[in-house]
This record gives structure tokens, sequence and C-alpha cells, in this order.
């Protein structure tokens, strides 16, 4: 069995990695790596892959950077000749990311099966460009791998086939805990940061790269407004993403000598910083759903998730984006004793064989 493994975009890295490793107890399963390459910095990309231990990509199609019509068609004209020359067996396809929603659409029109892992996540934002990634895939697939309960449910709604629904957990919570071993093995003093981390004590760990939250000057003059206060009480680790970068410098945001702007870290030492923090203040969907399977309070600083177990359940509350709302939920978390956060049942680091099992049964031969 032929399997294209796609991945584009940060967030999609820490997705292959556990499939990709899970799939070569298969003697009879090729999985090819397809790095469409809408991420190429090395620190967004490359630095993934080396702490992951994935091989270099079979293939890379240059993508880059461009408004979603030029970044899609480009992954699209590439994809296509690639599955043209490989006829896979099927395509999986991961995330919300543009590449995903590139990819499902050459497949599916090439009659290649399409398998959407995290599929079903639901924000109902339309404004997003990943909800619209998130319904165009699953419009489309053939298998459709959850994570939560929700995304069972919004996939029926949609009057999806149900015996192509499988709840199997979370392939990025494969990752965590897998990465999280690697870390107890690995020299912490190798991490620039480590100094820092010891000196700070108690610290909160940032991340912010949303377009709604970082592309208008006063959205996030809001947000930062909040942060230099909230740093006051804790000092604030934040590493930058290059599109958060280039607002701060356009829109000359200032921030507190508390709050740590650095690069954009490699996912190990971003995880050996976090992982301890006090809290967490995110727009990412992947660390609300870390830090709830890590049971670290976390903070979204959205209007809505798409990941509503991580509220219902773990130790994420959606903050909002005002100055006022940020600051109410900093202090409703500091006085949260955490007894009763929960980890979703299935995010117990089996995700990845679970889908395979699934696969080989469908499309084995
Ligand atoms: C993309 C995904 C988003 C995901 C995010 C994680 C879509 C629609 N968006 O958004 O879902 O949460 O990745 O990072 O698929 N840039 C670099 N180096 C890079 C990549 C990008 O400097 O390696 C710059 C680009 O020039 C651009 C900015 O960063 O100015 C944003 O990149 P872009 O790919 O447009 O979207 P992301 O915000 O990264």
């Amino acid at each position: 069995m032929l399997v294209h493994l796609v991945a584009g975009a940060r967030p999609n890295f820490m997705k292959i990695a556990p499939i990709y490793r899970i799939a070569q107890q298969y003697p009879n399963v090729t999985c090819r790596i397809i790095h469409t390459g809408q991420h190429y910095d090395y620190e967004m990309s490359q630095a993934f892959f080396d702490d992951f231990g994935l091989p270099e990509p079979d293939h890379f199609l240059h993508s880059g950077s461009g408004s979603h019509a030029k970044q899609t068609a480009k992954i699209m004209i590439a994809f296509e000749a690639i599955c043209e020359t490989e006829k896979p067996d099927v395509v999986i396809v991961v995330g919300d990311v543009n590449s995903t929603l590139a990819c499902s659409v050459v497949a599916k029109k090439m009659l290649i099966p399409v398998a959407h892992v995290e599929a079903g996540l639901r924000s109902f934002d339309l404004t997003m460009p990943e909800e619209i990634n998130r319904m165009v895939t699953d419009a489309i697939s053939d298998y459709f791998f959850v994570t939560e309960d929700s995304g069972v449910k919004n996939l029926k709604n949609e009057g999806k086939p149900h015996d192509r629904i499988f709840l199997v957990g979370h392939v990025m919570i494969d990752n965590l805990f897998h990465q999280i071993e690697q870390i107890k093995r690995s020299n912490a003093s190798l991490f620039a940061s480590q100094q820092l981390k010891k000196r700070m004590g108690a610290y909160a760990f940032m991340t912010l790269h949303r377009p709604s939250n970082v592309d208008k000057k006063e959205n996030f003059e809001k947000i930062v407004h909040a942060i230099n206060i909230i740093s006051t009480d804790l000092e604030i680790v934040f590493p930058v993403h290059p599109r958060t970068r280039k607002m701060i410098d356009r829109y000359g945001i200032q921030f507190s000598d508390r709050v740590h702007l650095m690069e954009p870290l490699p996912f190990r030492e971003s995880l050996f910083l976090w992982k301890d923090a006090r809290v967490v203040l995110t727009d990412s969907g992947g660390l609300q759903e870390e830090t709830t399977a890590l049971k670290i309070p976390c903070l979204t600083l959205r209007q809505n998730t798409e990941r509503p177990i991580t509220i219902e359940i773990g130790s994420n509350k959606l903050a909002g984006t005002s100055s006022h709302s940020i600051l109410e939920a900093f202090q409703r978390v500091m006085g949260d004793t955490g007894d009763d956060y929960q980890v979703p049942s299935m995010w117990d680091g089996k995700a990845a064989e679970r889908i395979w099992e699934v696969l080989i049964k469908e499309l084995g031969r």
C-alpha cells in the first residue's frame, strides 16, 4: 500500500510524526512524506523534522508564502503531478491548513481515497481560513479520524456515513508523550533558554499568531495591553511567530521588559518551557490540546474554539481578545485549584496505532 502523508505548516509536523513512526511497523506499507513548503524557514520546519526524527521529505513542493489562492494553487499543481506519477492508494491529510485543503481536493478529483486526521472540528466562524479548510476537506474525505466527541457529532450532523467516522484520539498527543520521554533523556543545558527558566521561578508562556489578533493594530494593542499588565505578576516567555514579528515591527508594538521575546522555538525547547509554566496564553489550536493533556492552565486568546472538550473537561479557558476579558480570565485561572481538570479518554498516546489498524483493515490487500 502506497501512502502519501501530507504536511505543510508547523502544526502539521507533530501530527505526521507518530503516523509515520507507526507506519514503519507495517512491512507492506510504503509511507511517503509530501512537504508542501507552506512553512520553509529552518525554525518553522526543519527544526521540527530534526526533533521528531523525521526523514527528509520524499517530495518538497516549494509552495512558499503568498495569498491563500496563490499558495493553495501552487500546492495543487505540484501535488497533482506527483499523484499522476506515483498513484498512491490513499492520501492522508492532517489538521486544517491550506495544504490540507489543497491536497485533499487534488486527491479526491483523481479518485484517490482521502483520510483526514483531526476531522470534524468546527469553530462555526467562517472568518477563520482554517474553518473553511476544515469544512472543504471534510466535505470530500473518505475516512474521518476524530480527536474528540464534538467532531463525531459535527460530522454526523453534516450527514457523513457513520461507518467512516473513527474516534481514535489525538496523534498530536501521541507525539507530545513521546517527546516528553525524549526530554527526560536529554540534557536540559542544551536549551539556550534554560538559564532564563531557572531564574524566573514562576512564569507564563505565550504564543500569538492568528491574523485576527495580530494583523489589525487595534486588536493587537488590546491584547498586548493586557499582557503587559499580567507581566507585573508573572514574567512571560514569548517565542514570536514570523507573522507576529512583522506586525510588531510594522506597528511599533511595545512590550514590558518582563515579556521575553524570542525567535520561534523548536518543538522540544518550547515544550521544555511551557510544560512547567504557571499558565499558557495562546491563540494556537494545538496548544489548547497539549496543555489539556498535561493539565497546564491555558487561556485561549480567542472568542471561540473548535476544540470544546479542552474547555468542558480540560484546563483551557476562553479569555476573549479584549484587555478586560483577558485580565478577568487571568484572575480566574490564578484562583483555580486544578482539581477538576481531566484528560479526554483516548488521548493516551495510541491514536496513530488506531488509525493504522483502520486503514489496513479498510484498504490493505
Ligand atoms: C499557517 C496556517 C495556520 C497555522 C499557522 C501556524 C493556513 C491558512 N494557516 O498560518 O492555520 O496555525 O500556519 O504557524 O494554512 N513566514 C515566514 N517563514 C515561514 C513561513 C511563513 O517568514 O517559514 C511568514 C510569511 O511570509 C507570512 C507569515 O509568516 O508573512 C505568515 O505565514 P502564513 O503561511 O501566511 O500563515 P501562518 O500565519 O503561518
